[in-house]
């Protein structure tokens, strides 16, 4: 029995910052941003979407209501979740009208969390075979105006339907992961932005990836020729490639092979250049990514993927293409959602990552029609927050 990702869709919110304009208002060359960081739009959430309405916007066109009889598990994966104790999968379980007799939860490990959702789903339905998994990772990156990390922000979220045969991904059981307690980017409960040592992160990310990929042949026997494409988390679409150079030189890698992961390395990271960070999501948005603009990838190749976590955690895991992949993906969509965005200036922007909903269990309601997603924040009050389905 295979097991693995059966459905696949993202989603990102309508509005967006050209990196451009950012560089221009902040006194910045553009080149560091566009080609220095390699991002040329940021994802920015208006205050109708959160990570709950992010997560369930992703994967409300893939959950049919066959499916969701089917779910026997939602795990939310995010570090920007909006309650310390109730887990925004509980919300998500009931927008989609997820059977009653299932578990929902959210869980955190910085950009790693939906892996260890995923990995367990896999296990989940190993022992349940025929029942369903939704994996979703949702997060909105924000690291503050005028900050050396604001070029990385971004906002989305990626929602995977596990299931026995399933119809795109594979996943195979030997994974190599890894954990450090390091502090390169973190988050305390009482700060809106992230706090982060930069150079320091990339460094680690660095050292992770090499240190499970060595582990990684050592265990399998495995080498980069096996590989037609490496996914990587991607916090900006340079950093993969940062990771993956030395890796290249050190095992000696063929000219072919590195033309063929550099190449497909460029087709993952074309919807991170046009969303940014969406911290939890992003590996996954890059194998979307690459499934969307790959026309030439073929059935039962091997992907690798790479997970990193800052904290930190790291993991290498691996999947086969499933015969027929290609007549299974939302291509079309994505290219739709990303096309029909919206561009702010920068003081729109600026006003917007001001804007916060009410704190003291005072009533909001907000305008939904101003928001062309599926479904919107329409109201907080007493401290709940109310989401509307279109
Ligand atoms: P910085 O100090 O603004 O940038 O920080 P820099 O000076 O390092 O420059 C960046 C690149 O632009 C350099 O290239 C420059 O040479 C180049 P590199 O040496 O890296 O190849 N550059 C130019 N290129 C062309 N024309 C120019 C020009 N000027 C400079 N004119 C940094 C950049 C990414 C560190 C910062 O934005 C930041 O702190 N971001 C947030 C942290 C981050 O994304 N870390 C990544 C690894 S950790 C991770 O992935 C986990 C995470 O997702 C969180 C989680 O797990 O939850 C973050």
């Amino acid at each position: 029995m295979t097991i693995g990702i059966d459905k696949l869709n993202f989603f990102a919110p309508h509005l967006y910052v050209d990196l451009v304009d950012l560089a221009t208002a902040r006194g910045v060359e553009p080149a560091k941003y566009t080609i220095g960081i390699g991002q040329e739009k940021m994802a920015f959430p208006p205050l109708t979407q959160d990570t709950i309405s992010m997560g369930a916007n992703a994967a409300l066109p893939i959950v049919s209501k066959e499916d969701a009889e089917l779910i026997d598990l939602v795990i939310l994966g995010t570090e920007s979740g909006i309650d310390y104790s109730k887990a925004g999968a509980t919300v998500i379980h009931q927008l989609l009208g997820v059977q009653p007799f299932a578990r929902a939860i959210e869980i955190k490990q910085a950009c790693y969390g939906a892996t260890a959702g995923l990995l367990m789903a896999k296990d989940y339905i190993q022992s349940h075979p025929g029942r369903k998994a939704l994996v979703i990772a949702s997060d909105i990156a924000r690291y503050g105006l005028a900050t050396g990390g604001e070029v990385t922000q971004g906002a989305g979220a990626v929602a995977m339907l596990v299931s026995d045969n399933p119809k795109i991904l594979a996943l195979e059981d030997e994974s190599v992961v890894y954990t450090d307690n390091i502090f390169d980017f973190w988050r305390p409960v009482y700060s809106d932005n992230a706090l982060v040592d930069g150079k320091f992160s990339n460094e680690a990310y660095i050292t992770f990836f090499s240190t499970v990929w060595e582990e990684y042949k050592r265990r399998t026997n495995r080498c980069l020729e096996d590989f037609e494409a490496l996914c990587f988390h991607l916090p900006y679409s340079k950093m993969g490639k940062k990771a993956l150079l030395p890796v290249l030189e050190n095992d000696g890698a063929t000219d072919s092979v590195k033309e063929k992961l550099l190449t497909n390395y460029e087709h993952s990271i074309l919807h991170t250049k046009a969303i940014g960070n969406i911290y939890t999501g992003s590996l996954y948005l890059g194998l979307c990514s690459l499934l969307d603009n790959q026309p030439n990838l073929k059935d039962n190749q091997l992907i690798g993927l790479f997970s990193y976590g800052s904290g930190a955690v790291g993991e290498f895991f691996t999947g086969r293409l499933v015969p027929g992949f290609s007549d299974h993906l939302q291509t079309e969509a994505h290219h739709n959602l990303l096309n029909e965005r919206q561009a702010l200036t920068i003081p729109e922007y600026e006003a917007v990552f001001k804007e916060k909903l009410p704190q003291d269990g005072s009533e909001m309601k907000l305008d939904t029609q101003a928001d062309p997603a599926s479904i919107c924040i329409e109201k907080i009050t007493d401290h709940q927050r109310y989401y509307y389905k279109k």
